[in-house]
């Protein structure tokens, strides 16, 4: 299979590496779809290439094909040679035009045979597009033709080979096909979407992808055919779709058509200079507009490519930020048929889960639907084990939610009986121990910006507490060590189940920030233990990893580090895919994971890059990254005196920031 590396992700995109004959693929990536024919493209490949930074392409084999002397070209001077261009190029089999035209004149074995004799980088075998009003006998025999056309092709093809994904709108076909062009493909394809791209049947586009998605292998690039709108580029990046073809900046050209992420806007209807670009710099928006209609063209085809390639570039920042869902969030308000589609997203949360990283360093509200991210749908599920048997009181409002005040509530009524606080949090009622905890604790919405809520002094803020309560409420006193201990048995309850946390607090002692007070270590008698970041999760030394281990029965919370890789990761060495033995099912990118030896033998802890199935999946690249191990140096004094708390940088006890974390401090 091919050759394909996960450097970064967010939830289901990667930024990941595809090596092809002729250099690499960063994704997510945008392949301009081009004609063979150099004078039938509206921008020169080389231009794209150079001043858009796109450097890959895709085109189709069978009109090279079908066209004599583009045909006689391409197996004279290659498929390069004939688009001249010298990067990777995809080449297309046919199927769209059967889409198209209803029906091809080339043998799979023909069409498949010709792109591996012009030198395409990446081939793709010739499937039977199915419609999305195809009924499913109909579209489940068009899928076994298209398996059956993928077997022969993996036989005969030596490079990269792209499987496409049909099956209709039937969830069953499309899980099959998935799972079945995941053993042959090196890039998996989705097709047959065309049609719901063209009509912004955004839904039904994305109940596709969630039965699609879980059963595409880690190790291939994912293409979806056909999205060419940059509307559409962060709706795609969320579902894991690597590749993005697009023809749309050339055909809505055609009609005068500009293409922004916010939507489309006629030439001929501009009344301001809305852009600014380099082209636009270089000639006006408007004049364009006036320009002879071959000019205008290509002149509107440009622009749009440039926009397109812009939005992916922001798609790539916002997974390196781990903020793909905002930004999809954003976009889909372009049009309410976008909006639609994102709506349904929600309801597939198990499609994201398994790959939902542990925390992120913010989540912020964009849209109503934003609290049904699968973060949250998590974080109600961890909830709602944790709090099973419990009674609390009526929550309090979330009023001067600043960790400050809470360790300073009564913990016990006029008669000595114990009070369990919760509160109002956009997630629902959540015990007061745990509102540090991503998604709360890192939550931003509207709310948060509204006064006087969060605003009230801690005297205001007593009294009305008093007055709802009927307590004794003084949020001006200082902490209280038994507010502290609940904490400490709540974070670790919550992350590992009241048992584990029953048997670890004993031995830790929470220690908080001078600063702004909130819970920042948990130390044993022989040092830092866990240190808890930002989103509230404990993340263990490697000494609290030996505190940890016994806890923890079976491989839970465990990754099994093979023999080859054992002194490596000893010695703070990042874990690769391939030396991965096993790896406790329940853990997801950035869960703290314990490295242990095939004999249970501790080695380091570190942070996942990889779900759990992926290690498998990826035959290269990093699984793991060690924050912690048994080399590592002593920390510095813990809570030094002067503003030398444990958010001062390499305070953080023996813990070494992976480098990269979803939870940067808030400096
Ligand atoms: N281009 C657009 N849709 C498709 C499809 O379903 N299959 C192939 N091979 N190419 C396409
Ligand atoms: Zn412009």
């Amino acid at each position: 299979m091919g050759d394909f590396e996960v450097l970064e992700r967010d939830g289901l995109a990667r930024i990941a590496r595809l090596s092809t004959p002729h250099g690499r693929i960063e994704t997510p990536a945008l392949l301009p779809v081009v004609h063979p024919d150099p004078a039938r493209q509206p921008v020169a490949p080389s231009e794209f290439r150079d001043r858009l930074g796109l450097r890959a392409l895709i085109t189709s084999a069978y009109i090279t094909w079908r066209t004599p002397p583009l045909r006689t070209e391409a197996e004279r001077r290659g498929i390069h040679g004939l688009v001249r261009f010298d990067g990777p190029v995809m080449t297309d089999s046919g199927a769209f035009q059967q889409h198209a035209y209803g029906s091809v004149e080339v043998s799979p074995s023909e069409i498949l045979e010709f792109q591996q004799r012009i030198g395409s980088d990446i081939a793709t075998v010739l499937d039977v597009f199915t419609e999305p009003e195809a009924p499913h006998d109909v579209a489940a025999s068009a899928l076994r033709e298209t398996r059956e056309r993928a077997r022969s092709a993996r036989t005969a093809r030596t490079g990269l080979l792209a499987v496409p994904v049909q099956g209709g709108t039937f969830p069953d076909l499309r899980s099959e096909s998935a799972r079945s062009a995941s053993e042959l493909g090196d890039v998996l394809a989705v097709g047959g979407v065309v049609p719901l791209l063209e009509q912004y049947r955004f839904v039904e586009l994305a109940r596709v992808l969630a039965a699609v998605r879980p059963h595409l292998t880690a190790g291939s690039a994912v293409h979806l055919f056909g999205t060419g709108h940059p509307m559409t580029f962060a709706f795609a990046a969320l579902f894991g779709v690597d590749l993005i073809d697009s023809s749309a900046y050339h055909k809505f050209a055609r009609r005068g058509s500009l293409l922004f992420p916010e939507g489309t806007v006629a030439i001929d209807d501009l009344r301001e200079e809305i852009c600014h670009c380099y082209l636009c710099r270089e000639e006006p928006l408007r004049e364009v507009a006036r320009r002879p209609p071959e000019e205008r063209e290509r002149r509107i085809a440009h622009h749009n490519l440039l926009v397109s390639a812009e939005e992916m570039a922001r798609v790539r920042q916002a997974i390196r930020e781990g903020t793909l869902w905002e930004l999809a969030e954003r976009r889909a308000t372009a049009h309410p048929a976008l909006r639609a589609g994102l709506a349904e997203v929600y309801r597939h949360s198990e499609a994201f889960l398994p790959t939902e990283p542990e925390s992120r360093r913010a989540f912020r509200a964009v849209v109503a639907e934003s609290l049904g991210r699968p973060a949250a749908v998590r974080f109600a599920r961890r909830l709602a084990e944790f709090v099973a048997d419990e009674s609390r009181r009526e929550p309090i409002p979330r009023v001067g939610l600043t960790p400050e005040f809470l360790g300073r509530l009564p913990l016990a009524d006029r008669s000595g009986s114990p009070i369990r606080w919760s509160t109002d949090t956009p997630f629902g009622p959540v015990p007061l121990e745990l509102t540090e905890v991503y998604p709360v604790g890192p939550f931003l919405g509207p709310a948060e910006f509204e006064r006087p809520l969060g605003r009230r002094s801690p005297s205001e803020l007593s009294r009305e507490l008093e007055e709802r309560s009927e307590l004794d409420v003084d949020l001006e006193h200082d902490w209280s060590d038994e507010w502290t201990r609940l904490q400490v048995e709540a974070l670790l309850g919550f992350q590992y189940g009241r048992e584990v946390a029953r048997r670890l607090v004993p031995a830790v002692r929470g220690e908080r920030s001078r600063r702004t007070g909130r819970l920042r270590r948990l130390t044993a008698e022989e040092g830092p233990a866990f240190v808890v970041g930002d989103d509230g999760v404990p993340r263990p030394t490697y000494r609290g990893g030996l505190r940890l281990l016994p806890c923890l029965p079976g491989r839970r919370g465990r990754v099994v580090v093979g023999d080859d890789a054992v002194p490596f990761v000893r010695a703070g060495r990042s874990l690769f895919a391939r030396f991965v033995v096993e790896a406790d099912a329940s853990l997801v990118p950035d869960s703290s994971a314990l490295l242990v030896d095939r004999n249970d033998e501790l080695l380091g802890v570190g942070r996942l890059v990889l779900a759990p199935h992926e290690m498998r999946q990826l035959h290269r690249g990093v699984a793991v990254r060690v924050t912690s191990h048994p080399g590592a140096s002593e920390p510095p004094e813990p809570l030094g005196p002067e503003g030398a708390g444990p958010e001062a940088p390499g305070a953080d006890g023996d813990v070494r920031p992976p480098e990269r974390s979803f939870i940067p401090s808030r400096r």
